[in-house]
C-alpha cells in the first residue's frame, strides 16, 4: 500500500473542547505521523479559500463564519493509506451518522460543527497541504 499524505484540520470546536490532544493520539493509535502543525487562527479569506469548491453551497457562508470562530489544529498526516485511513478515522460529515467511536461520533455536535476535516482524495490533499504547509516545513519520519 503507497505511503501517503494528508491534511487534517481540528476544527474551532473541538479546539475550543480542548480535544487537540485526544483527537491526535488517534491519528497516532491508527499508525499515522504528525509530519508537519500550526495552530493558526484563519482570516476570512483563507476561509473562503480553503473551502472554495463549497462557494455556491447554501452552507457556504455558515462554514467560513465557523471555520474563522476560533483557532484552528492544522497538520499533515502521513502513513499507508492515509487519506482514506483519517477519513475513516473522521466518520461521516453529518455526527448522527457517523459511526460509534469514530471522531466526528465522540466530539461533534453538528453537521456544521463537525470537529474535524480531511482531505478526499490524493488530487485535493496536494493542494490542501500546499494552501498551509510549504514542502520544507513538512519532516517526514
Ligand atoms: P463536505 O466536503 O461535504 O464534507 P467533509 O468535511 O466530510 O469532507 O463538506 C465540507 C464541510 O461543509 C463539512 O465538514 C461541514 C460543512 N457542511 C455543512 O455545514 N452542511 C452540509 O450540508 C454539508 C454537506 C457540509
Amino acid at each position: 500500500m503507497a505511503i501517503e499524505r494528508t491534511l487534517s484540520i481540528i476544527k474551532p470546536d473541538a479546539v475550543a473542547k480542548n480535544a487537540i490532544g485526544q483527537i491526535v493520539a488517534r491519528f497516532e493509535a491508527a499508525g499515522l505521523k504528525v509530519v508537519a502543525a500550526r495552530l493558526v487562527q484563519l482570516s476570512r479569506a483563507e476561509a473562503e479559500g480553503f473551502y472554495a469548491v463549497h462557494k455556491e453551497r447554501p452552507f457556504f457562508n455558515d462554514l467560513v463564519e465557523f471555520m474563522i470562530s476560533g483557532p484552528v489544529f492544522v497538520q499533515v498526516l502521513e502513513g499507508e493509506n492515509a487519506i482514506a485511513k483519517n477519513r475513516e478515522l473522521m466518520g461521516a460529515t453529518n455526527p448522527k451518522e457517523a459511526a460509534p467511536g469514530t471522531i466526528r461520533a465522540d466530539f461533534a455536535e453538528s453537521i456544521d460543527a463537525n470537529a474535524v476535516h480531511g482531505s478526499d482524495a490524493p488530487e485535493t490533499a496536494a493542494v490542501e497541504i500546499a494552501y498551509f504547509f510549504a514542502e520544507t516545513e513538512i519532516h517526514s519520519r
